[in-house]
């Protein structure tokens, strides 16, 4: 009799396996988004049966290894090369190929551009052509052609597309230092091993360059914004030019972030100053030094004036003097500046207000070959922060939006937050400058103010982590930003159902349940750290785990959370209305009238602009306290709801996977609950309001939680 209720367990467990669902095979992330090769539902008459190609060169041979490795795997056949087109064939060239130029016609081969490529099916002959003007152009259509074949259920007869990249420049920014650390990575040690370099050169760089290829990124920043010096030196330019050697085949450029007092520290000089002559010449003198070296540098990136870095301030001279010095020395090569507005200063005026204060006047003032890379945000990377005002404002320069891949305040490689969602409410936000239409994708990308040269940013989230970014669902956002700087006209949810297919299986009940995880999660984070428009409210310096009440003796004002929150008896939030900083005379009507109203203004943007009181009535009828305990709490529903969900997924998922990304869950439940109590218990020192008896109680103590130590090293 004991044995009917193990039959019935053993019953239950069989029935409720999700049917005909193969064992997956251990994974280790390694792979990245190339895990799962799985034909979608093609018919059997799409089946291809060779690869022609006439044309020779390294690039070339990438695209026949990878033409013929993933053929092969989703066909299940051979596939062989031919120089002739034959019935099945798929045929891949650029407009120097007569054979291709005879399918194209010049006005579409025009509009292609250097990057873009085209891919159509004839019937007669029955073929696939993936054409270009340009080689790499030609990689990023068989790329893009295979990511097809995995995704689209569209029959392969019926393919007629055109690709234009978005952005021209589509760069990765690392933050790597000289000696392997990672200023805010999370995901291991720097993948650039300059120790061993040049001699040594690390299967890694070329695994790199292929993702990043494959989602269309064509530039690299190997260091750190925060620039030493001694990256120019001949010795680091050695190792600098085998990794470019590394990556040209596959399309991509190589930047170097630069320290603006090089020639002081490097080259002896007495000054550093943008109109001397002799700093004029040693920049000069370098750069042809890097050229000699790799003839396709991309150019230099530079974080001036900014967290006591030196820069063209120091001997008097502008921002635009900075930057148009090294554009003039780069533009005889090609080269570019990409220029950071990320400046602000202590004793200044609101810190959202100074990059735009001090950007402004010099609209118009730099080279042709100079961008300015702007954050997103007017602070700094926070899970939510309103638009840049420079964005729109800034007409005749080419700003470069920078987007934060790595999540230094949004849980590190802890936290899965899909960030597709972020980076897409800043490119889809209307800055109304000039009219309706303007969003920021519209403005960045040369649709709006028709600028040739246009770019966009992400700051790396990759390190030496055998996963690549720490967190396996956080490759997610290297691949997102990829996928956005191609196109910023696709959806966050396309391309994490794309991604998911790729990295994970096509089963439907998997994609479906991850897809919602993917697209809340980003919403969940801002809940249960920073809602209602709340921000900077982490820990001093490590920037992980909450304190805002954080207060290091003698410390900058501007780096502690009271200086963005400022909660006191009366309410809480930064008056930016135009009753206090004024930071909304930043931003074009009517969203300068719609900031400045508590009554218009966004929830999500209350606290960014405005002080309220703690009995603030909301949209919804409720007072800020209970919205904001309301909104804590969502927070943590949802990670504990995310770890549910991921707990069902076991039979899609292979163990390895499965079990390390069920323990960064456990451990987001807990930090989100951790965030929760810290928050909610600090401010009710101030609001003296009850915590609604319906939600759940904090399980922490305040006295408790103020005495908690992060250790950063644990993260790393
Ligand atoms: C943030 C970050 C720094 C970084 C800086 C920057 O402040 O915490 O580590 O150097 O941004 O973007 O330059």
């Amino acid at each position: 009799m004991r044995s009917i209720p193990v039959i019935l367990t053993i019953l239950f467990f069989l029935c409720c396996q999700p049917d005909s669902i193969p064992p997956a095979a251990a994974q280790d992330g390694s792979k990245l988004w190339f895990t799962r090769m799985e034909p979608a539902d093609l018919p059997a008459s799409d089946r291809l049966t060779s690869i022609c190609i006439r044309q020779e060169s390294a690039t070339f041979d990438i695209i026949k290894n990878e033409l013929k490795k993933a053929l092969d795997t989703l066909f299940h056949t051979g596939i062989d090369f031919s120089k002739t087109i034959r019935p099945g064939s798929v045929c891949v060239g650029t407009s120097a190929d007569r054979l291709i130029a005879g399918y194209i016609d010049s006005n579409e081969r025009n509009a292609l551009g250097d990057d873009g490529f085209m891919i159509r099916s004839f019937q007669s002959p029955q073929m696939i052509l993936i054409a270009a003007n340009t080689e790499k152009g030609a990689l990023y259509g068989v790329f893009h052609f295979l990511r097809l074949l995995q995704t689209t259920t569209q029959p392969l007869q019926h393919l007629d597309m055109k690709e234009i990249p978005s952005y021209r420049h589509r760069v990765l920014n690392h933050w790597d230092n000289l000696d392997g650390t990672v200023e805010r990575g999370y995901a291991g040690r720097s993948i650039w091993k300059w120790d061993d370099l040049p001699r040594v050169i690390s299967p890694r760089y070329r695994e790199y360059a292929r993702a990043n290829a494959s989602i269309g990124i064509n530039g690299t920043v190997l260091n750190n914004v925060n620039a030493s010096p001694d990256i120019l030196k001949q010795e680091y330019l050695q190792k600098v030019k085998v990794i470019a050697d590394v990556m040209r085949p596959w399309g991509i450029q190589v930047y170097l972030a630069v320290n603006f007092s090089s020639p002081t520290a490097l080259g002896g000089l007495s000054t550093a100053d943008p109109l001397n002559d002799a700093v004029k010449s040693w920049w000069k003198k370098k750069t042809g030094e890097i050229y000699r070296l790799i003839p396709d540098f991309g150019g230099f990136l530079v974080k001036a004036n900014s967290e006591g870095l030196p820069g063209p301030q120091d001997f008097g001279r502008t921002h635009a003097d900075g930057a148009n010095m090294l554009a003039d020395a780069l533009s005889p090569y090609g080269g570019i500046v990409m220029w950071r507005a990320f400046v602000y200063h202590p004793d200044g005026d609101d810190r959202a207000k100074q990059a735009y204060t001090e950007f402004m006047p010099l609209d118009g003032k730099f080279r042709e070959n100079v961008l300015i890379q702007v954050k997103n945000g007017p602070v700094d990377f926070q899970p939510r922060e309103p638009f840049s005002p420079l964005f729109g404002a800034m007409k005749k320069t080419t700003l470069m939006p920078e987007l934060q891949i790595t999540q230094e305040y949004l849980g590190f490689s802890d936290h899965l937050a899909y960030l597709g969602t972020l980076f897409k409410e800043f490119l889809d936000a209307g800055t109304y400058t000039p009219g309706r239409n303007s969003t920021i994708a519209r403005i960045t990308d040369g649709s709006v103010f028709h600028d040739k040269r246009t770019g966009i940013a992400g700051v790396a989230n990759i390190g030496d982590d055998t996963n690549w970014c720490g967190h396996h669902f956080a490759q997610a956002n290297w691949y997102v930003f990829g996928r956005l700087a191609w196109n910023n006209r696709l959806s966050a949810k396309e391309v994490a159902g794309e991604w998911l297919r790729q990295t994970f299986t096509h089963d439907q009940r998997f994609l479906e349940a991850l897809s919602t995880v993917m697209m809340q999660s980003r919403e969940a984070v801002v809940n249960y750290m920073t809602p209602l428009g709340l921000h900077h409210l982490m820990g001093w310096s490590h920037h992980y785990g909450p304190e805002p009440w954080s207060a290091v003796p003698g410390a900058r004002p501007d780096w502690l959370p009271s200086y963005y929150h400022r909660a006191d008896s009366l309410g809480i939030g930064f008056d930016r209305s135009s009753a206090g900083s004024n930071a909304v005379a930043q931003y074009a009507e009517p969203l300068r009238s719609l900031f400045d109203d508590p009554g218009l203004c966004p929830d999500a943007f209350l606290l960014w602009f405005h002080h309220l009181s703690w009995d603030y009535t909301l949209h919804n009828g409720n007072d800020l306290w209970t919205e904001l305990c309301y909104r804590y709490s969502s927070g943590v529903e949802a990670a504990k709801r995310f770890r549910q969900i991921w707990e069902d997924q076991r039979a899609f998922v292979d163990p390895g996977r499965f079990e390390t990304v069920k323990q960064k869950l456990d451990i987001q439940v807990k930090e989100a609950i951790w965030w929760r109590d810290a928050c909610l218990l600090y401010f009710q020192t101030f609001s003296g309001k009850e915590i609604p008896s319906e939600l759940d109680r904090p399980v922490h103590r305040l006295d408790e939680l103020k005495k908690r130590k992060f250790d950063l090293k644990h993260h790393n």
